[in-house]
């Protein structure tokens, strides 16, 4: 999709704001996703991916509200922030000191969101466009990997999980931000930390989630 075409659509159906626990931050956020869906293939003449990007999901909510609360975790370490969406961890994490940040997403509107975030908040970092799943994970140079809300679907969790172990094998910190979805591993993950956070009952279908960060272990 163009440039200007994303622009439209974030003019039409998201507000400047901050996610619910993390007023440090400013984000684009929607309160809805179809609207904004539909709008998108309605532009394009075509379907196209949900935009996921247009909200700060809760699991990345929660680590970005633990990484600003505990900035030792990253800080002076290369981050990558998986599948980051609006790239709201990687942020936080970019806000905490890291050295590097590297934010990777498959959807190109997503980097463009994530870099206009960056931008909206004077933080620098880097993109990574494509599917890393399906090769070997980048580490090192990346010593902390950051999984927010990533565990929503079967094969999605089927790919990530063993990528993510992957990682941690290698020697990366891996935490997982995660809302009680249902395909979050059953097992070798640690609570750190749990935050409640208000949702669009549009998007989530409640009025809040318990999200927690965890980290694999
Ligand atoms: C539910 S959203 C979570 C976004 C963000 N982490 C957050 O919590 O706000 C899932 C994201 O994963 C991305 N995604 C799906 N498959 C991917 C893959 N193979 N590699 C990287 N990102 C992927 C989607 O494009 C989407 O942005």
């Amino acid at each position: 999709m163009r440039e200007s075409d994303l622009t439209a659509l974030v003019e039409r159906h998201t507000r400047p704001g901050s996610p619910a626990v993390c007023p440090e931050i400013r984000t684009l956020e929607a309160e809805e996703l179809v609207p904004i869906w539909e709008d998108a293939e309605r532009i394009a003449g075509r379907e196209v991916e949900p935009p996921f990007w247009a909200y700060s999901w809760p699991g990345s909510q929660a680590l970005a509200r633990h990484l600003l609360d505990h900035p030792e975790v990253v800080r002076a370490r290369t981050v990558l922030d998986l599948g980051c969406g609006n790239g709201l961890a990687g942020l936080a994490a970019a806000r905490a000191g890291a050295k590097r940040v590297l934010l990777n997403d498959i959807d190109p509107a997503a980097l463009w969101m994530a870099s206009r975030n960056a931008r909206e908040n004077g933080l620098r970092v880097d993109l990574s466009a494509g599917d890393l799943l399906g090769a070997e994970p980048p580490v090192p140079p990346v010593e902390v990997v950051l999984a927010g809300d990533l565990f929503y679907a079967r094969a999605m969790s089927g790919r990530v999980e063993p990528w993510v172990r992957a990682a941690a094998a290698l020697g990366a910190m891996v935490l997982v931000g995660d809302p009680g979805r249902a395909y979050l591993p059953r097992s070798g993950l640690r609570l750190l930390a749990s935050y409640e956070v208000p949702v669009p009952p549009e998007i989530e279908s409640v009025a809040a989630r318990r999200a927690a960060v965890l980290i694999l272990e």
